[in-house]
């Protein structure tokens, strides 16, 4: 068992979980068992965060390019997201788990929409942690979805584009509800970011571990949280640098006095 740092967490983990498919292609199964499988593997590890005291877990579970998958496989995938919406709310109200959505979600199908936010009203009073599902989710397109937020307040006079800095944009993004990624971890053997979170994981420490999504565990979880925190996150600034110093506010007043 990887032994983990409480008292030095990760503020917010995000996940690709990725490998659903080849784990049930191994296994001779349709990669719908996969998906299955991975389900599991999401709750095992909401829970796991949710013990450790980790403030916010953001899941890529659907991305804005995988529409472009096969019917049957993007149907299965709706139906296990609706059965989970269901299956899980016990559990997240029992852990006062705040359920959060990023993406595109009116192309979700109604029924899944409906679930949804039935779930997030359930639980939006909820601190103990904010779970962020990112569902037709992609980080261009939320970053054109900001900037056209931004150029429609220009055309109605009430921003200038020269007001338009990293807090306006930032605060067009829903993704930056939850603020910037600490730790972002992806199974299943690739090295890519594959569209997500493309603003948030701008400092954020990269994980990939081969371990395909349905076979990630809690011990999983805490190794990466591990390999973490043997790190050292130096914003662009010079070893054993105070982090604070990267912060914008912190910049303006290094140039002010420069
Ligand atoms: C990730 O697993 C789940 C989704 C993208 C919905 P994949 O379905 O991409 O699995 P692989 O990468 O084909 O094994
Ligand atoms: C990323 O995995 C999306 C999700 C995990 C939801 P993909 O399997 O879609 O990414 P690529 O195709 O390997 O880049
Ligand atoms: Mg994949």
């Amino acid at each position: 068992m990887a032994l983990v740092d409480v008292s030095r967490l990760p503020q917010h983990v995000a996940i690709i979980m990725d490998g659903n498919g080849r784990w049930a292609q191994s296994r001779g199964k349709p990669r719908t068992a996969g998906h299955e499988r991975g389900a599991d593997a999401v709750r095992a590890i909401m829970r796991a965060a949710r013990r450790l005291g980790i403030p916010t877990l953001t899941l890529y579970a659907f991305s804005e390019q995988n529409w472009d998958r096969p019917r049957a496989e993007i149907n299965a995938l709706v139906d296990l997201l609706c059965d989970c919406l269901v299956s899980e709310r016990d559990e997240l109200i029992d852990n006062e788990i705040r359920l959060n959505a990023i993406g595109r979600l009116h192309k979700l199908p109604t029924r899944a929409q409906s679930k949804l936010h039935a779930l997030m009203d359930a639980t939006a009073s909820f601190g103990g942690m904010t779970m962020t599902l990112a569902l037709s989710y992609g980080g261009r397109e939320e970053l054109v979805d900001a900037a056209r937020v931004l150029a429609r307040r220009v055309r109605e006079g009430s921003l200038e584009p020269d007001e338009i800095d990293q807090a306006a944009l930032e605060a067009s993004l829903p993704s930056m509800d939850c603020g910037p990624v600490d730790l972002l971890i992806r199974t299943g053997g690739e090295q890519r970011i594959s569209n997500f979170l493309l603003w948030g994981s701008a400092y954020a420490e990269f994980y990939f571990t081969d371990e395909l999504w349905p076979d990630f565990s809690a011990n999983s979880l805490y190794c990466a949280i591990r390999a973490y925190q043997e790190r050292e996150r130096r914003f662009g600034l010079v070893p054993g640098a105070q982090h604070a110093a990267a912060t914008n506010e912190s910049r303006d007043e290094l140039e002010r006095a420069i």
